[in-house]
This record gives structure tokens, sequence and C-alpha cells, in this order.
């Protein structure tokens, strides 16, 4: 028997990591991920925010419905019509969780509010009672709690607490707090609010200093036992606390913490790949545990002393947090079974049509590239976009030019609403050519933020994973393509993005404006 207390893990990719500008997911997207999160053993996967749009609400139902070994959770801001959103799409889940929440700082209640103090207790604890009319777990939040009265925090939680809440979030909301004073302020809260010991206490800390898997972990050593965080750390602004760290730290430092999770570390690369590939954030290389350089060791020492005995630099090992999963899967004899057997094991289940679509890009992708690797399988079903997204421009043909000494060209061919249109432009380079003709047909009036290029696996013959950020009158939408020809790539990314764009689902954001 262990005599280490459990740790839950409450991912909030498919919620906070989605509010990342241009971060959206599309409900398929949404349930690829939540599968690699039940594999990964996340206790609870916080699905999104019901009341955002009837897109969330059925992508929150739609893994409701899929996953069985995670608690199925949907945020809802503390108001009648988000909490019965919420409840309504958990209901299908085998362990359904609703997440309530409103701002209890001064700041945030009387300018973004417009509350009195007594009115967002009130508000609170109606939510937290109806809540409970759909699920006996209830989670509530004190949004900014980092810049709230502990006074008015302590009143708040008690109200909760007798309302039926089961989990009390303290959330540093603007990533704020220094490691010290976090922990310092779980001590309090836990030391003060009656009833303590009948609820779970959970940390969501945001990384606007840097400091967001510290805070978590200071926390935790002062009687947190629920950490909100993020595969890769993705989320609003900064991100939040990443999954990988605060596991990986936990585990290394069994010394130190007296808790455990029950997190598979070997499915963590992979998670990591495929909200990835997903979202179009990459991963920086010297980024702990999931960046590509993190157990890369450069300097001749390091090398020799790895070589001689391993532990001597490497305080964990690149396979445990599942490095080696890259593996050859397929090639080009490879069957349609042994297709179909391998997105399964993915998470990738595809209905006869779809599969047939994948398979014959399948036999497209093995024509080019020699080995088909995980990550080749998870971008060319993410390229085939099976999303409810409706396409307005699809590639017909593309054909570009570039010589050292001239100006480079594109001649590209588009079905723009099932009718083909041609244009042609020169660029500064082919990449700027083809966008141009692109937008010569467009005309989309979208501002271009980000251009960003990565190979999927290693090799010359890598897919390139190309990102393109668009922003229109303030909405900012990421467009994904992947192809062995980075010129092709660029462009079904722009397309993707413009795709988005033209389909315009807008969504509400849980923290922005009134509550009510
Ligand atoms: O950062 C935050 O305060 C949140 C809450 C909704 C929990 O994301
Ligand atoms: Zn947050």
């Amino acid at each position: 028997m262990s005599s280490k207390e459990p740790l839950i893990i409450f991912d909030t990719t498919l919620r906070d990591g989605e509010q990342s500008p241009g971060a959206s997911m599309t409900r398929d997207e949404k349930i690829r991920i939540a599968r690699q999160l039940e594999k990964l053993g996340v206790n609870v996967i916080e699905a999104g925010f019901a009341a955002a749009s009837p897109g969330d609400f059925e992508a929150i139902k739609a893994i409701a419905e899929t996953i069985k070994d995670s608690t199925i959770c949907s945020l809802a801001r503390a108001n009648e019509k988000d909490v019965r959103r919420a409840g309504e799409a958990i209901t299908p889940a085998k362990s359904g969780r609703i997440h309530t929440f409103i701002a209890t700082s001064p700041i945030h209640m009387e300018k973004k509010l417009r509350m009195t103090p007594d009115q967002v207790v009130e508000q609170a604890v109606m939510a937290v009672k109806l809540a409970r009319e759909y699920t006996d777990d209830v989670e509530f939040s004190a949004e900014d709690a980092v810049r709230s009265e502990l006074d008015f925090l302590v009143r708040i939680f008690d109200a909760v607490i007798q309302a039926g809440a089961k989990t009390i979030n303290v959330p540093d909301t603007v990533g704020y707090s220094i490691p010290a004073l976090w922990g310092e302020r779980f001590k309090q809260l836990i030391e003060r609010v009656p009833n303590a010991d009948k609820v779970i206490w959970s940390t969501h800390c945001h990384n606007d200093l840097g400091m967001a898997v510290a805070n978590s972990l200071a926390a935790v050593m002062n009687g947190a036992r629920q950490v909100e965080c993020t595969i890769n750390g993705l989320g609003e602004r900064a991100g939040n606390a990443s999954l990988e760290e605060i596991v990986m730290a936990v585990r290394t430092r069994k010394d130190v913490f007296p808790v455990e999770t029950r997190i598979d570390a070997t499915q963590i690369v992979p998670a990591s790949k495929l909200v990835s590939t997903i979202t179009g954030y990459p991963v920086q290389p010297n980024k702990a545990i999931v960046g590509a350089n993190a157990f890369a060791h450069e300097s001749g020492i390091h090398q020799d002393g790895v070589l001689k005995h391993r532990e001597t630099y490497e305080i964990m090992r690149a396979e445990d947090v599942g490095w080696n999963a890259n593996k050859l899967v397929l090639g080009k004899l490879s069957g349609r079974n042994a297709f179909r057997t391998r997105l399964k094991d993915l998470g990738i289940e595809l209905d006869d049509e779809a599969l047939n679509d994948a398979f014959a890009r399948f036999k497209e992708l093995a024509d080019k590239k020699s080995e088909i690797f995980d990550e080749d399988l998870q971008a060319l079903v993410s390229d085939m976009d099976p999303s409810e997204v409706q396409e307005t421009y699809e590639l017909v043909a593309l054909d570009v030019h570039s010589k050292t000494g001239s100006r480079p060209h594109a001649s590209i061919s588009l079905r723009v609403k099932g009718e083909r249109v041609d244009a042609d432009a020169e660029g500064s380079g082919p990449v700027d050519a083809a966008f141009k003709a692109v937008e010569k047909i467009a005309q989309s009036g979208a501002d271009l933020l980000l251009y960003s290029v990565n190979a999927i696996t290693s090799g010359t013959d890598s897919q390139g994973e190309v990102t393109v950020r668009l922003e229109r009158t303030g909405r900012i939408i990421n467009g994904n393509g992947a192809d062995t020809d980075i010129v092709v790539a660029s462009v079904k990314a722009y397309l993707n993005a413009l795709n988005l764009l033209a389909a315009g689902n807008l969504r509400i954001n849980p923290q922005e404006g009134d509550n009510i």
C-alpha cells in the first residue's frame, strides 16, 4: 500500500487551452485529444464551456458519450443558463462534473461584473445548488482568487461548500503569484474555511510570470490535491501550468511530494505531439519533458558522462515519458486493415467513407515518403479535416517557379464554392507568391499574424506542418496543413484558415463581459 495521497490531474487543454489565440478545435479533433487524455490517465477532462456555442456543447456531449475512464467536466459561469447547458452536455457521461465560477477580486466584481460582494456570494450559491441537481460532482472556482481578499474567499468558499460544492478551485487567473505566497494562500484557506477537510482543494495557475508550475507545486505542498493543467502548457496568454511538468516533478521528486498521480507517463509525448499538431502550436525545442532537446546531450562532457553512467546527467529517462513512441508503423505495402488498426490504436475511428479517403491519402503519402510514423498519420487525418467546417476554398492545383536571380511566381487553381478559379502572382519567395495568388481570388482582407513551419518527423523527406494565423475584425484563426512539399502545406494551411474564417462560428469567451 502506498503512503502517498492521490493527486487529481484535471486537464483543461480542451477548455482553457482552447482559449489560446486561434487554438480552437473542431469536435472531431477534441474527441481525438480526449481519447489520448483518457489513455494518459487524467482524472478529469474539462471538455469545454457548453454555453460558448452549439459546437462546444456538441463536442462536450460527444466526449461524454465516448470517454469512460475519466470524469468529463463542463465549465459554466455562475448563472442559470450556463449551468443548465453544462448539466445537459455532461448528462451522457459515466462520471460528469460541472465547474462553475465567478470572479471574487474587488477589481473584477466592481469593474467587470458590477456586482456587490453579497450578490456574488448569492449568485455562486445559486449556481452550485442548481449544478447539484445535475450531478453530485460540482466544482466551484473563485476567478482571480490571487487578487481577492482572504476574508472574502473564506466567506464564499464556506457558502459554496454548504451549498454542495465538492471541489474548491483557487485560480491565479492572471499569473501574478509567486510560490511562497501561493503556498501560504492554500495553507491559510485550508486552516480557515469551515469543513475544508470535506472538499478537494484545487490549484489553477497561469504562466504570465513563468511560475505556473512552481506555484501549482507550492499549492500541492500546502494541501492542494487537484492540479488544473494543460498539455504543453497551452492556455490563455502565456498559458497554464504544464501537465507533463507537474506529473514528472511529482514522480521524479518522490522524496519531496506526499502525492502520486495515476498518469501513464509513456503517453505524455504522444499527447504533446497530438495537441501540437491539432492546435498548430509548436513545442519549443528546449521545453521541459516534451521539447525535442529535452533529452539531447550536446556538450562533450555531458555525452561522456551519460555514456559512462546515465544518471550522471539524466534525472528521467526519455523512454519513460514516451519518447521512443515515434516508431515506424506503416509503409508503402501496408494494407487497409493494418492502416485501420493503427488508426484505431491512435484513437482515430473513421466511418467507411472517411477511411477510404484516408487510405487513399496514405497511399499517396507513402509514394512520396518511405517511412510513415504515427505523427504522419495524425497529420494526415487532421489535414482531411473531417469536421463540420464547410470548405469554401479547395486547392485544385498549384504551380510554383523559383530560381536564383528571378522573382518567384505562383499559378493557383482553387475551387470556390464548387467553381474553379485561377490566379497568378509573384512574391518575395514561393510561399509569398502562392499566398498572394490565393488572396487575388479570396480577397479576405485578413492580416497574416503568424506563419510557422515544422518538420513532423526527422529527415528531409519529412512532412512539413505549417500553421498560418489570420486575423480579421478582431477574430483570430489558426489554419494547419501538412505535406511533403512545404509550399503545398503552406497553401493548405492558408486555405484552412480562410475556410474557418468563412464558417464564422463565433464563440463566447467565458471570462469576458458580464456573468449573467
Ligand atoms: O483562469 C481562471 O480563472 C479560469 C477559471 C474559469 C477557472 O480559467
Ligand atoms: Zn484559467
